[in-house]
């Protein structure tokens, strides 16, 4: 298994510069700072309603700032989605991105693209899917159909990746053993990844750095190897406890 990068000296691929954001004018993100290099892993973390969801969102385009913004690649990030994603800026759907009534091997061939990562690539961080690729995607496993969810989307070689809750009702030993790949593969391909996960610890356990967002702002932003001796820095940042006060 890979461990996380050391601190790079290269530049961000993807910086969220004080971004605000929300629905019909009322702000649910404010003030929201992060960069991520290639190769690295954020972790966005944080309680139901914090702003994970609708952090990803604007990252890709998909809602539009209030102010603030954002730079993936070295340009902009606007409105369309599409011309975000060709350029390699990537969120990945949860499973029901999948087509139930296809085999593994069908659903993988509908996501291969020109200049994309080659299939055998992607069965060697998952070669469990190259030993079941006839089977019918709906009778996989939740587990199984969130690495072809995964396997998906890295098939189109993504520069910057966004997964939320990939792991949603699977079991710790099922997201146990799909981070590690998302890990090698971020190492391998040179990948940007901002991870919002649920399983707090396996995140820290992969991630670079983590960001705990509370009611749509900043509680707590560090590397994740000080967080990972630091649980209850993280668990007061849950709370809504700001560094700061936990200082004090
Ligand atoms: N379409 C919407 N219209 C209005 N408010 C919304 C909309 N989507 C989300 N919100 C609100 O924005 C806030 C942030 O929601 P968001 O979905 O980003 O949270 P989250 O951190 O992803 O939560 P969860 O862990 O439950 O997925 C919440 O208060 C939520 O109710
Ligand atoms: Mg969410």
């Amino acid at each position: 298994m890979s461990t996380p990068n050391d601190a790079s000296s290269a530049s961000p691929v993807l910086e969220l510069d004080d971004i605000t954001v929300g629905y019909g004018g009322v702000p649910a993100v404010r003030g929201l700072s992060a960069s991520v290099r290639a190769g690295e892993i954020l972790a966005l973390l944080g309680p139901n309603g914090a702003g994970k969801t609708t952090t990803l969102l604007a990252t890709v385009g998909a809602l539009p700032l209030m102010s603030g913004s954002v730079t993936a690649l070295g340009e902009p990030i606007d409105h369309h989605i599409e011309r975000n994603a060709r350029r390699g800026v990537t969120l990945v759907p949860d499973t029901r991105g999948l087509f139930h009534k296809l085999s593994v091997s069908d659903n993988l061939r509908l996501a291969k693209r020109k200049n994309g990562t080659d299939l055998d690539t992607v069965f060697g961080y998952f070669p469990k899917l190259k030993t079941m690729r006839s089977r019918q995607c709906g009778n996989l496993s939740g587990g199984e159909q969130q690495m072809l969810a995964l396997a998906k989307a890295l098939l189109a070689r993504p520069r910057v990746l966004l997964i939320d809750e990939m792991s949603l009702g699977l079991s710790p030993v099922a997201v146990q053993d799909l981070l590690p790949r998302l890990r090698a593969f971020a190492d391998e391909h040179q990948m940007a990844v901002v991870l919002v996960e649920q399983h707090i610890d396996l995140a820290l356990g992969i991630a670079d750095s983590a960001i705990v967002l509370h009611h749509g702002r900043v509680a707590l932003s560090a590397s994740a190897a000080d967080l990972r001796s630091r649980r209850d820095m993280v668990e007061a940042a849950y709370f809504g406890r700001t560094i700061e006060e936990q200082a004090s």
